[in-house]
């Protein structure tokens, strides 16, 4: 183990070199278990969480905070910490507030409620897949497939509208990737004022719909369980994280198993690897990396001792590429067990989408490559953008051709 208390020279976070590696920046970190010391964008230092028997001990301890109102909450970026006044639900609440929001979350997010959307989704995908394959090869995959459809699929299990997607779609991407502080607290300003209206039309209505928003609108807000702001947060959350990061799923996969002819040979030859696989893909992506805690109590760890007030950061990327859970951690492998990775986090937080987000990765890798044997990406994989380092990670666009 390396000393922790050594000077922090990496910054974090950075863009990835390969859209599917962490960054080289990161290399360091790695040889750095359980915990480093790291520097913010402002210099503030802060720990990096990078052992994976740490990072689930300490995502499952009360005495980090997720609450983002603090002002001891680490920022990783200046537009983050421009969102820091207003008071978020589900992800940025601790116990107990939490528990009784998530509560009430949990029926709609089970692995039944996950399975009796199956055929829904696989009507959106099957839609999805008709409409790029009529306009003809190439096509963009991001605009086309990767974001329409869970985006589809979380309004309607919401009962948010659809045909409202152009405006939400635009305003998530500014709120995880806006120019400017100002930008990003305008786009959270612009969905929360359309989920006000949004929930007024829904309380005028006679009868709910069959969405949760109804639910929780004709229930919850009603009984008076639930104020107004705290349901417009809940919308926000389950919108915003139901369709941005289910969506760099599909696209980044695709570009994955694109660059992995063998791999993808082998899933097409045995498909009930399918399940396997996703996990390996999540651990080997590791899109979502970088999650936030500030500590509010001193904990010992076997890797130095967190003070109360600093700021901790788990870094998905490097925790799933511990080498003493997964061997040859770089390796895509349908083999090993990549359970147990914390792609979905861990913890009381620990995604209440996962079972949705599984059943729509699984159906919508499956059928794209059966539908589009002959796959492939359109230009040359160095010349396709993908998301710099500070959101989640994904494809900005992935032109492919059949
Ligand atoms: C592959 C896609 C997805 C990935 C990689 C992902 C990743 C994550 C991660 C890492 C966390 C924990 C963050 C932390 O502890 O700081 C989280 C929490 C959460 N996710 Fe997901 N997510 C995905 C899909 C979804 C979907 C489809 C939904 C649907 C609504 C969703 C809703 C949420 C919510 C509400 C939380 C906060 C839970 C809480 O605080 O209790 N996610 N997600």
């Amino acid at each position: 183990m390396t000393d922790t208390t050594e000077p922090h020279t990496v910054t974090f976070p950075q863009s990835r070199t390969c859209p599917y590696h962490p960054p080289t920046a990161y290399d360091p970190l790695r040889e750095t278990r359980p915990l480093a010391r790291i520097s913010l964008y402002d210099g503030r230092p802060v720990w990096l969480v990078t052992g994976h028997a740490l990072a689930r001990t300490l995502l499952a301890d009360p005495r980090l905070s997720s609450d983002r109102t603090r002002s001891d909450f680490p920022a990783p970026t200046e537009r983050f910490a421009g969102l820091r006044n207003r008071k978020g639900a589900l992800l940025g609440v601790d116990d107990p507030e939490h528990r009784v929001q998530r509560r009430m979350m949990v029926p709609s997010f089970t692995l039944r409620r996950a399975a009796e959307l199956r055929p829904e989704i696989q009507r959106i995908v099957d839609e999805r897949l008709d409409t790029m394959i009529a306009q003809g090869a190439p096509a963009e995959l991001v605009s086309a497939f990767a974001l329409p459809v869970p985006s589809m699929v979380i309004c309607a299990l919401l009962g948010v509208p659809y045909a409202d997607h152009d405006f939400f779609e635009e305003q998530s991407r500014r709120l995880l990737r806006g120019p400017t502080a100002d930008d990003t607290m305008a786009a959270r300003d612009r969905l929360e004022a359309y989920f006000a209206e949004l929930i007024d039309r829904k309380r005028n209505q006679p009868e709910p719909g069959d969405g949760v928003l109804d639910e929780l609108v004709h229930q919850q807000l009603r009984a008076g369980e639930l104020d107004q702001e705290e349901v417009i947060a809940l919308a926000t959350i389950l919108l915003v994280a139901g369709h941005e990061t289910t969506a760099n799923m599909i696209s980044l996969g695709t570009f994955t198993l694109l660059q992995h002819p063998d791999r993808l040979a082998e899933l097409r030859a045995e498909p009930t690897l399918l399940p396997a696989a996703v996990e390996e893909l999540m651990r080997m992506l590791s899109i979502a990396d970088g999650m936030l805690r500030v500590a509010v109590e001193d904990i010992g760890t076997d890797g130095g001792t967190i003070r109360a007030g600093e700021g901790v950061v788990f870094s998905t990327s490097v925790i799933n590429r511990d080498e003493s859970v997964y061997p040859d951690p770089d390796t895509l492998d349908w083999h090993r067990s990549a359970r147990h990775h914390v792609g979905f986090g861990f913890g009381i937080h620990q995604c209440l989408g996962q079972n949705l987000a599984r059943a729509e990765m699984e159906i919508a890798l499956r059928t794209l490559f059966e539908r589009l044997p002959t796959l492939r990406l359109a230009v040359p994989a160095e010349e396709i953008p993908f998301k710099p380092g500070d959101t989640i990670q994904g494809m900005l666009e992935l032109p492919v051709t059949w």
